[in-house]
């Protein structure tokens, strides 16, 4: 089987009704907080991707009974302290920088040491961002070069509360910190960035002994220790990062009209529909509810006739910052000269993704200037691509690929995608939904 896609045609005008795969955050906190439970707690539309298999096979490794029927998946937690620890154990979170990042903070009390390792993008990544509060609660951590992958943690039995200033806005971090709180006496206080909350949403749906108080540009979180948490049955509403590749390939495309159902429309991880909206797409919610906390809709979207540029307020960053990539390509059609600024975060994903950004935008003839957290692109409404383009060696980053797709079916040219099963870490459908609406 070729590791590689071609794609030789630009999208022909669709019209349709899409359903994508649910939620990655959420399936991957919803393994976690399974796994603590007590009982047999069922999720339906877990998204079955590498990343939260990665998660399951790592609670499995903690001893917890995980089995799935016909399309639910069930866990049988033994309760907050029902992890197995064992000597010699090594979890490996694969590709996944969120499950990497938060075992770590329910793994503060293992009495032996454990190890974590991670594929080749993730062990490139930093991990002194969470053994640096984590070692706070008094665990002891080694990491390769002081600062990857893979790395050891010893738990401590007299974990002590901390103070925590989160200035990122990752919610990694921020979840990693919230889940050790819930292991530690006292009360644990974080002054966090804005990032996304789903962790707080569902420790608030589980009645865990989490406040809230929200600031205009930062949350005031305070957790204490969790003695019981019940078992959670939840149904994964779909993912918006996923659903932003087919959002962006509608809007590119004049006359084409999308609705996609039920998708998690969070308010911390819905700017790509702000910037939709700001560059002048037509885009809108239909049917929201409120689900366990979370708020979810069907999306609507047509195909601009034109687009603006945009000066993209920073405020919207931390809400968009997995979408960044394919959101680029929306400039690169804009009337105008787009920026997008205090992105440093982006170079801190699977691949340094504010590089591969810029160097999508020149193999399609659009002028960029990069710095090391912003760039300027120079968009051309009358965009058309005749060449060959080759998009290969991006740490199997599965954004760059799909983006790279998306790229191809709106501008043209012929494209040599390769590392085409990256798709399956967060989105293994992707190619399939494509073929519906090309066909
Ligand atoms: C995620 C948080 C974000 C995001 C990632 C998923 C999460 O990372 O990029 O894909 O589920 O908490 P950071 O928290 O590092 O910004």
């Amino acid at each position: 089987m070729p590791s590689h896609i071609t794609v030789k045609k630009k999208i022909n005008t669709f019209k349709k009704i899409i359903s994508v795969s649910g939620d990655k955050s959420l399936s991957i906190r919803w393994v976690l907080f399974s796994s603590l439970a007590n009982g047999k707690s069922k999720a339906k539309n877990l998204l079955m991707s590498e990343d939260v298999i990665a998660a399951i096979n790592v609670i499995k490794k903690l001893g917890i009974k995980v089995k799935f029927k016909n399309n639910l998946c069930e866990i049988y937690g033994n309760g907050i302290n029902g992890y197995k620890y064992k000597e010699n154990i090594t979890l490996n979170a694969q590709n996944s920088g969120t499950l990497g990042r938060l075992i770590l903070g329910l793994l503060i009390n293992t009495p032996y040491p454990i190890k974590l390792v991670g594929d080749k993008s993730l062990s490139k990544r930093d991990f002194k961002r969470v053994s640096d509060p984590l070692s706070k609660f008094g665990s002891k951590f080694k990491l390769q070069n002081n600062k990857n992958l893979p790395l050891t943690i010893v738990g401590s039995k007299n974990l002590k509360p901390i103070k925590y200033h989160e200035k990122k806005g990752s919610a990694q971090c921020k979840s990693s910190v919230i889940f050790a709180g819930m292991r530690t006496k006292g009360t644990t206080v974080i002054k966090a960035k804005k990032s996304r909350n789903h962790t707080e949403l569902l420790s608030k749906h589980l009645r865990l002994p989490i406040s809230i108080r929200k600031m205009k540009s930062y949350d005031l979180i305070k957790v204490r220790k969790v003695y019981r948490i019940k078992k959670l049955n939840y149904n994964i509403p779909s993912d918006i990062s996923s659903s932003a590749f087919f959002l962006v390939l509608t809007a590119l495309n004049k006359n084409s009209k999308l609705l996609i159902k039920n998708v998690n429309i969070n308010h911390s991880r819905s700017g790509v529909i702000t910037i939709l909206k700001k560059m002048g797409v037509k885009i809108k919610f239909q049917n929201q509810k409120t689900y366990n906390g979370e708020k979810n809709a069907d999306i609507k979207i047509t195909g601009a006739n034109s687009l603006r540029a945009i000066n993209c307020p920073k405020n919207l960053n931390s809400g968009a910052i997995d979408e960044f990539l394919v959101i680029f390509l929306l400039a690169a059609k804009a009337n105008g000269i787009s920026y997008f600024k205090g992105l440093a975060e982006l170079d801190q994903k699977e691949s340094p993704r504010l590089k591969w950004g810029a160097k999508i935008l020149k193999k399609i003839g659009i002028r960029t200037i990069t710095t090391k957290d912003s760039i300027k692109i120079y968009g051309n409404p009358n965009i058309k691509v005749n060449k060959k383009i080759v998009i290969k060696n991006f740490l199997k980053d599965h954004r760059v690929f799909m983006t790279s797709v998306i790229a191809a079916l709106s501008f043209g040219g012929t494209w040599k995608i390769y590392d085409k099963e990256s798709i399956k870490t967060s989105f293994p459908n992707f190619l399939k939904i494509i073929n519906k609406l090309e066909n």
